[in-house]
């Protein structure tokens, strides 16, 4: 019998040459590796998505907050401080903080509403009868009830004003933090 040459391939008895194309056996194998794979990349996306979404930027949140169930609830001429929980979400951590606004109104239709940190280093202000002013014990500020300008002491610029907005007789404000100890008002 002749030896086969170096470039001639051996073939066991009873099987057919490799021509090139795929048989049966080999196109199951091949069938089950694609889907094997098209699985794990269905299956990893949402996951890999889930993974990295929460440090993703988020869209803007609406900050408006109700301050009051009913506007008849707010005495005229006389300012009024709200308190409320803020919930704020960065990636995986969730802060709450205690926030703040002073309402007034002179007529009960038109209110106006402040944030409640002083403007100089954010100390809590208080409504002082007497003088008829909001005054902030930190540093001896004081503000105009009706404009929220400075009468006195170091705050570089008037207390922040925020948007207020009655729906169905309820009060909302858009709170708003600012920068606090510069003359210009810029959103923190
Ligand atoms: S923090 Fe209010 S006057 Fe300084």
């Amino acid at each position: 019998m002749d030896e086969p040459t170096p470039t001639q391939k051996l073939q066991p008895e009873g099987e057919a040459p490799d021509t090139g194309t795929i048989d049966r056996r080999g196109f199951l194998h091949k069938v089950s590796t694609v889907s094997a794979g098209l699985t794990a990349l269905a299956v990893g996306v949402p996951a890999a998505g889930a993974f990295v979404s929460p440090a993703l930027p988020k869209k803007a949140t609406d900050d408006w907050i109700k301050v009051a169930d009913d506007v008849a609830l707010i005495d005229v001429g006389e300012p009024v401080r709200v308190n409320f929980v803020k919930t704020d979400q960065d990636a995986w951590i969730e802060t709450r903080t205690l926030n703040g606004v002073w309402l007034f109104t002179e007529d009960g239709e038109k209110f106006k509403a402040y944030n409640a940190k002083c403007t100089h280093l954010g100390c809590s202000y208080v409504h002082d009868k007497e003088k008829k002013a909001f005054y902030c014990p930190c540093h001896r500020g004081q503000f105009d009830i009706k404009t929220g300008k400075v009468m006195d002491g170091p705050p570089p610029r008037p207390l922040d004003e925020l948007e207020v907005e009655v729906r169905e007789s309820a009060v909302y404000v858009r709170y708003r933090d600012f920068r606090l100890g510069i003359a210009e008002r810029v959103v923190s």
